[in-house]
């Protein structure tokens, strides 16, 4: 990776511009990296261990990009493992592939940050989608119900490339309304092939994490399944702690869930790939033969 020691001076000079006197304009800034230069408004969205700041890439396209930059040197091994996570799902030519982050480029700040530029996913997390008023109590159990699916697809196809997510969450899946896509973000807690290499899960998320990743046992692809579920339960507007669902819910609908919450990793539901075909029998059963149903925003 390429140090670029503008990049660290001229975020901060930013955000200073921004903090002290907020009636000066914020000016953008720049990176020039060896593949490209980058245009980015110093107006960040906070992430968990990083700082992600939108703009455009200097191109005839000006194709719109996210920086992720680390905040803190400690974490910049989670920032690589992104990288490393992301180069191994990328190696296959798969469908799925619209599912993840698209990097783009990667460089190291004079004061050895890692930052991450990849293509922009045009959507809103799910957490955006509950904090919009329309859906203050929960969205329709139809659009859980695609959202669900195609989460489920990427969840399959990682599994399948033996990597766990390790950190599925709502704020680290966007979805597109208008064609309902959906991006799985945020792969630094992620694990290639735990089995073989002995590695543990790196991240517990006390809402959203299996039971055994508090109990710091082997992961399997049945944690990412439990996490998987608990964020359907937050946009159905339950109870995420307790799994408690809206009397509206279909019961067939909360027992499907049900099966990807068991305590046990080997009770519990196994093969997202499975669990996708079994999700659209059961929309079949309720709702009919699928058809597209827009999702207001
Ligand atoms: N490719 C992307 N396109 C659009 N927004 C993104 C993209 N990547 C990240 N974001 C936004 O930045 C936030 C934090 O990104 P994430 O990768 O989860 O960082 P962290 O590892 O610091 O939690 C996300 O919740 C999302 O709002
Ligand atoms: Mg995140």
């Amino acid at each position: 990776m390429e140090s670029d020691s503008l990049l660290t001076r001229l975020v901060l000079e930013s955000a200073s511009l921004g903090g002290k006197n907020s009636s000066l304009p914020r000016s953008w800034f720049t990176i020039k990296t060896s593949r490209s230069e980058y245009f980015f408004d110093p107006q960040p969205i906070e992430g968990d261990l990083s700082c992600v700041y939108s703009g455009y890439e200097n191109n005839s396209e000006k194709t719109e990009v996210v920086l992720k930059l680390a905040r803190n040197v400690g974490d910049n091994d989670l920032m690589q493992n992104e990288i490393k996570v992301l180069k191994h799902l990328q190696g296959r030519q798969a469908p799925q592939q619209k599912h993840l982050p698209v990097l783009l480029d990667q460089f190291v700040t004079d004061q050895n940050l890692v930052g991450l530029i990849f293509a922009r996913f045009d959507g809103y997390t799910l957490s955006t989608i509950r904090e919009n008023p329309r859906y203050k109590s929960g969205i329709p159990t139809e659009h859980m119900v695609w959202i669900f699916c195609r989460l489920l697809s990427a969840i399959g196809y990682a599994n399948k490339e033996g990597v766990i997510h390790g950190n599925i969450e709502p704020s680290n899946i966007l979805i597109q309304p208008r064609d309902h896509n959906l991006c799985l973000l945020d792969w630094t807690a992620a694990l290639i092939n735990p089995g073989k290499s002995g590695d543990g899960f790196k991240l517990y998320n006390p809402n959203y994490s299996a039971p055994e990743v508090k109990e710091r046992r082997a992961p399997t692809p049945a944690a990412d399944l439990y996490s998987a579920a608990k964020c359907m339960i937050y946009l159905l507007g339950g109870d995420a702690q307790t799994n408690k669902l809206p009397e509206s819910v279909d019961s067939r609908i909360a027992l499907f869930l049900g099966y990807f919450l068991l305590p046990s990793p080997l009770q519990r539901a196994q093969d997202a790939w499975q669990l996708y075909a079994q999700l659209q029998n059961l929309r079949t059963e309720i709702w009919g033969e699928e058809k597209f149903v827009k999702f207001d925003w």
